[in-house]
């Protein structure tokens, strides 16, 4: 079965093909970073505008790559939840209209539980040396998408599917949570964040210090040349034994900016970081991606003692980063296969796989029907 993934919850317009919930066959990924980045964050309506360019060209190429023909495809997923409202409407309208022009079952996804689906994915397709593809954004700024496109090295995926009952870390912009898995769609929520995601916490933590969007990788890449035990941060107690918390650490690190500068809550936080130099932006970085990954190791580690999964998996945007990998698999008795860091971010696969499992027990949606849910978390089963 060949599924037509679509994502656009957030600021990267995706699709990609996917065979029976395990074969990459295509994955293209438009990114508006370049975009968002002069604002220092993501601006709803410039996201939803430029959507609506590129949304035909990334699924057009995403079937070519594939060499599919709508012929070959066998059904649509999109992601309808959660997201921003006006990301999430494009997506699905462009799904809605083309499930039924062409007259094919369509699935509505939870974004954030087909996060953990990037694990899924177990093989290449034909097109090996190009399984995913970025648009380069238009040169002229009119009707978007295609300046070309940069073929992304080789992806490198997991050598066999997790086993249930999988514990997934889900990190990412907008989610930090601890989810037990017993089945396709059978899941319990074991614990989340109590304010920011992580990663929201690295995205405003590298403006604190002056790095650009997206924080996550701008942080871990700064914090490769930095003293991880320069500045002792705190690391959050709370009651749930599964639970985060990322705004305090983030308070912590504005505090120690401006003990290190000589300033206090009085000074403009947004100019302190034109305060620092390389070396101290570089310590800032190592040492708050030190306390937010043990904190997620640490409950993790907590969760695999308790709860004895046969397998973990981190999904989400975070789950792309390296020291999160290496603390993780070194306090873990197992051994973890990391999706590439390609699927960890937004993308349609994801989609796509979640897609194939969810369609062996539930009906497709009426086309006509879909709404999209901006804010609907993923705190209990949905579909088993
Ligand atoms: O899953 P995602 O692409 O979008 C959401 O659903 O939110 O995650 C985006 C988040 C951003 O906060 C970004 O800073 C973070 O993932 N991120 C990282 C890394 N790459 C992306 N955080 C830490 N380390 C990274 N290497
Ligand atoms: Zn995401």
């Amino acid at each position: 079965m060949k599924i037509l993934g679509i994502e656009t919850s957030c600021d990267e317009t995706a699709a990609a093909v996917v065979e029976d919930g395990r074969k990459l066959l295509s994955n293209v990924i438009q990114t508006q970073i370049d975009i968002h980045v002069q604002y220092g964050g993501v601006v709803p309506e410039v996201a939803a505008r430029s959507h609506i360019e590129v949304i035909n060209p990334v699924i057009n190429r995403a079937l070519s790559d594939a060499g599919c023909t709508w012929e070959d495809i066998d059904a649509i997923a999109v992601t309808y939840a959660p997201g921003l409202v006006g990301s999430l409407l494009i997506g699905t309208l462009a799904a809605r209209t083309l499930a039924a022009i062409h007259d094919k079952p369509l699935y509505a996804i939870h974004h954030v539980e087909a996060h953990v689906y990037a694990n899924f994915l177990t093989e290449l397709g034909w097109s090996l040396n190009h399984p995913t593809t970025q648009l380069l954004p238009a040169q002229s700024g009119a009707n978007g998408a295609t300046g070309g496109t940069v073929p992304q090295t080789n992806l490198v995926l997991p050598s066999k599917q997790p086993e249930f009952p999988i514990l997934a870390l889900i990190v990412s912009g907008g989610h930090s949570q601890l989810v037990l898995f017993h089945d396709h769609g059978d899941f319990e929520l074991l614990g989340q964040t109590q304010d920011d995601a992580v990663g929201e916490a690295f995205d405003k933590v590298a403006k604190i210090i002056g790095l650009p969007y997206p924080g996550g990788p701008s942080i871990a890449k700064a914090a490769l040349h930095g003293d991880p035990h320069k500045y002792p941060l705190p690391k959050a107690k709370l009651q749930g034994a599964y639970d985060f918390s990322f705004s305090g650490l983030k308070t912590a690190l504005l505090r120690a900016v401006q003990r290190e500068t000589g300033h206090d809550y009085t000074f403009p936080s947004h100019a302190l970081h034109m305060l620092l130099d390389d070396a101290m932006r570089a310590n800032f970085a190592a040492s708050f991606q030190q306390i937010a990954v043990e904190t997620l190791v640490d409950k993790t580690e907590r969760a695999f003692r308790n709860c004895a999964p046969a397998s973990v998996v981190i999904a989400g945007g975070v789950a792309a980063n390296q020291e999160l990998r290496r603390q993780l698999q070194e306090r873990l008795p197992l051994k973890i296969e990391y999706a590439p860091m390609q699927l960890c971010t937004d993308n349609g696969a994801m989609i796509a796989t979640l897609a194939y499992y969810y369609a062996q027990k539930k009906d497709p949606v009426s086309p006509y029907d879909l709404e999209v849910v901006p804010s609907l978390s993923m705190t209990k089963t949905t579909w088993a």
